[in-house]
């Protein structure tokens, strides 16, 4: 029976409803959809008897029962039984979960479908600037972004990281201008120190309050953007010094960006003249009030008059929008991509949105490709306010991982008493907590940061989660057990045992949604309904004190969960540490 090949059970439930379908209703009944759900009463339940008897015009109940007497032949099935006004439940053997729990253990990609076909797909996140820290609100668009790299790249996909550095703009002459009044020592003192929130801060003062720094500024950047060597020079001392800060945070936060997957606004100046000429001759942009302007349809102000994208501004300067219009023109056309990600947040939606509609007249954005914006959401204050430190400045995205690496360490590892050892620990609990509490949440949706919340060991947190993973290696260690040896065969004899296995199935369609809508929780939640199916299973059943099959096939589920929980984890970036 081909269902039996798919690790998934709802995916093999779903092909065996298909195929009873097919055989007793007509071969065009061969995909239809299957409605495999939850169910509280049995193992899943299916709905489609309910749309096929309106097709078929026949009372629901009678198409039900013949869906389930069908099914009942099936080797996989238990029971199938009519309920209600039509649906069918579905229990599944337990010899049948025990073996396709051994398929699991045997299978290296335990059950993770490998992508078909594989697309290019660009990844646009974390948004970094030059010259400005990373605060707080980066963090979920790094986060976020750099686990939809991992699950993209998992499934075998050819993916492109690319954070869309600010490099480029009219800020520069002002930040250029300033470390030409303070020298270069002071400048590179304040920079190398990662002081930047204090330098352009001075900078934006000066600019703000004196006319002439602020014409001088101005000056500056048309220096700069015509490759004047003194304005170029002093740029590049603050995108150097920029990129030492990014690579440090990056590698404390475990985010796989590296130097070569910056894609810097000013990557793209060479292009803009060329787009700019292309979308004018294909009548996609017009001068208005001498700047040129395109106006995607659907867009419109207040005022009810359609907005503009400023291709190029009045003094023949470029800006966001520009090089946002070269960027998507350069990963679809150049790179080939047929997949665009933009992992940024909401209230940069209608600029992308009109970035993608441009490319969609243009041609650009054509056939199978996509854009989309994979919005992210704010982390705010504990009552949904603004994040500020007391002062009302944005809060650091460094002082946030110290905070929670310091609480961390005062929570769960001050049982450590080798001092390496607890701070090791109390940066990969800090670091997954802060990670995990963003990417267990819906993207898209704001949350309020509340310490006690994510470092607490019960619940849906990391630490929980890396607790459940650290407490099988002691299983695995007191046993002197390799779990890589475990084989099984399993046996779905408890309930938990029975609940654990059927949990742990369900990895591959995990990873697929999560990459399918780019929405890291839907893994997040995953892995805690199989961690909590842990707890339950351990409690219930003893492992290292039962016997023969029995305990073989416990240690085959725990090194089973094992696996699921750090390939899920490394799939989400959260560290596990050591021990816990
Ligand atoms: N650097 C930008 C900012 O700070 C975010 C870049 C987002 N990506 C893009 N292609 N526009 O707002």
């Amino acid at each position: 029976m081909a269902g039996l090949e798919i690790t998934d059970p709802e995916a093999a439930l779903g092909r065996l409803v298909q195929q009873v379908l097919a055989a007793q209703f007509g071969a065009e009944f061969a995909a239809a959809d299957p409605l495999i759900r939850p169910s509280a009463f049995a193992d899943y339940q299916s709905n489609a008897a309910l749309s096929l008897a309106k097709r078929l015009g026949q009372p629901p109940r009678e198409v039900a029962e013949v869906i389930a007497a069908g099914l009942a032949g099936s080797p996989a099935m238990a029971a199938a039984e009519v309920s209600g006004p039509g649906f069918i439940n579905l229990t599944l053997r337990d010899d049948w979960i025990g073996k396709q729990a051994d398929r699991q253990l045997a299978d290296p990609r335990l059950g993770v479908p490998t992508a078909e076909p594989v697309q290019r797909i660009v990844v646009d996140y974390s948004g970094p600037n030059v010259a400005k820290e990373l605060h707080a609100g980066h963090l979920r668009a790094t986060v976020v972004g750099d686990a939809i790299v991992r699950v993209l790249e998992h499934l075998g996909h050819d993916v492109i990281r690319a954070a869309h550095l600010g490099d480029w703009g009219t800020q520069f002459g002002m930040l250029i201008e300033h470390a030409v009044d303070v020298g270069d020592q002071a400048t590179y003192d304040q920079l190398a120190a990662g002081e930047f929130t204090a330098f352009y801060q001075a900078a934006r003062t000066k600019f703000d309050g004196d006319p002439g720094f602020a014409d001088r500024s101005r000056q500056r950047v048309v220096q700069l953007q015509a490759g004047d060597p003194q304005a170029m020079r002093l740029w590049q001392l603050l995108v150097d010094d920029s990129m030492a800060y990014l690579r440090t945070v990056y590698a404390r936060l475990g985010v796989t960006l590296t130097d070569a997957d910056m894609a810097p606004e000013s990557f793209y100046n060479s292009m803009l003249s060329d787009v700019c000429a292309e979308l004018e001759q294909r009548g996609l942009a017009v001068i208005s009030d001498g700047a040129l302007c395109a106006y995607p349809p659907g867009f419109t102000g207040r005022d009810g008059r359609p907005l503009p994208l400023m291709l190029r501004k009045s003094d023949g300067g470029y800006g966001y929008d520009s090089t946002d219009a070269a960027a998507i023109r350069y990963r679809l056309r150049d790179l080939g991509a047929t997949r665009l990600i933009y992992v940024v947040g909401s209230e940069q939606h209608q600029h992308l949105e009109m970035v993608f509609e441009l490319a969609r007249e243009a041609g650009w954005l054509t056939g199978p490709a996509t854009a989309e914006h994979a919005v992210v959401g704010l982390m705010t204050g504990p009552g949904g306010q603004r994040l500020r430190t007391r002062t009302g400045e944005q809060v650091k995205l460094v002082s946030l991982i110290d905070e929670a690496v310091e609480r961390a360490e005062k929570v769960i590892a001050e049982r450590y008493d080798d001092p390496q050892q607890r701070s090791q620990i109390a940066e990969a609990v800090g670091v997954g907590a802060l990670k995990y509490g963003d990417l267990s949440v819906a993207r898209d949706s704001s949350y309020a940061l509340d310490f006690d919340r994510l470092l607490a060991l019960t619940g849906n947190t990391g630490p929980y989660l890396q607790y459940a993973a650290a407490r099988i290696r002691s299983i695995f260690q007191r046993a002197g057990l390799d779990p890589a040896q475990a084989t099984g065969p399993v046996i779905a004899g408890t309930e938990a045992e029975r609940t654990l296995a059927l949990r742990l199935l369900g990895l591959g369609r995990a990873v697929t949604e999560a990459a399918a809508a780019a929405e890291p929780h839907k893994l997040a939640g995953f892995l805690f309904d199989v961690a909590s199916s842990f707890t339950s299973f351990y409690e219930q059943c003893p492992v290292l004190s039962s016997e023969g099959a029995v305990r073989t096939s416990r240690l085959a589920l725990c090194a089973l969960t094992l696996r699921v929980l750090e390939t899920g984890l490394g799939l989400l970036g959260i560290p596990i540490p050591e021990r816990m």
